[in-house]
């Protein structure tokens, strides 16, 4: 069984004061959540403030936005691996679509970096996904296909199995347009049955995929009751700490 993950990317939003207020709050509303993992994304500035406010509760995870492939150096303006690994970062979502087409991360950039995060025993969130046009043209599995033999290059099956995937539509990020569950099931088979091309059945059965695009209260359960989709990174919905709570709380089996 594949334990669901759900994160919060807040992108290039959240001062200080808010995040510990979030956290508070997502306490709060989630208890001591055991059976679904979860994973604060907030900007760098954040990092700490989200540790401290935590405090001693286990159950909630941090993850960073990016990081450079570099250990250290002169890379002005960089984060390394090793520099969120001292402020207990466990995840790094890579390749997320903004990073791929504002900033020019191309699938052998990520490469570097989820194999260097793996290097570092963090654990990357590898994000993939289509634009409309390449799916107006029929070109989903190609493309997916491309992204994840690029971006996953070179892993062991024990770096694989502790990737976990996030297919992220880029037409559904921000838009409010969702995939449909069928739609992305549909893709979620398909990482799973390339994964397993990658390495083997066994190790493509092991890892995440998690959905991302529109991602909210309302639309979260169905899509996370298909059988390949197993979580969710979800960027606007995540900014409010009880409608974060409501799409944890939604990955569960039964709906509350
Ligand atoms: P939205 O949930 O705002 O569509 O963003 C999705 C996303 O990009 C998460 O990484």
């Amino acid at each position: 069984m594949r334990k669901k993950i759900v994160a919060a990317n807040w992108k290039m939003n959240m001062t200080q004061a808010e995040s510990a207020a979030f956290v508070k709050s997502l306490l709060l509303d989630l208890g001591d959540i055991t059976d679904i993992e979860v994973v604060i994304v907030p900007p760098f500035t954040a990092i700490a403030k989200v540790m401290e406010a935590l405090g001693p509760s286990q159950n909630i995870k941090l993850g960073a936005q990016n990081m450079h492939w570099e250990q250290n150096g002169a890379f002005t303006g960089e984060i390394s691996a090793a520099l969120l690994r001292d402020l207990f970062v466990r995840y790094v979502v890579l390749g997320h679509s903004e990073r791929r087409t504002l900033f020019g991360e191309t699938d052998e950039i990520v490469n570097r970096k989820v194999r260097a995060a793996h290097e570092a025993m963090l654990r990357p969130i590898v994000c993939i996904g289509e634009t409309l046009e390449q799916r107006d043209k029929g070109n989903v599995e190609k493309i997916l296909s491309i992204q994840l033999r690029g971006s996953l290059a070179g892993l062991s099956e024990k770096e694989l199995h502790e990737t976990v995937i996030a297919y992220e539509p880029v037409w559904a990020i921000g838009t409010g347009r969702n995939a449909t569950p069928e739609q992305a099931q549909e893709a979620h088979a398909f990482i799973r049955h390339t994964l397993a091309k990658i390495s083997d059945e066994t190790t493509a059965e092991r890892v995440r995929i998690q959905y991302g695009g529109s991602v909210k209260p309302d639309n979260a359960h169905e899509l996370m009751s298909q059988p390949d989709i197993d979580g969710a990174l979800v960027g606007g919905a995540s900014l409010d700490p009880r409608s974060f709570a409501q799409i944890v709380k939604a990955a569960r089996e039964e709906e509350l």
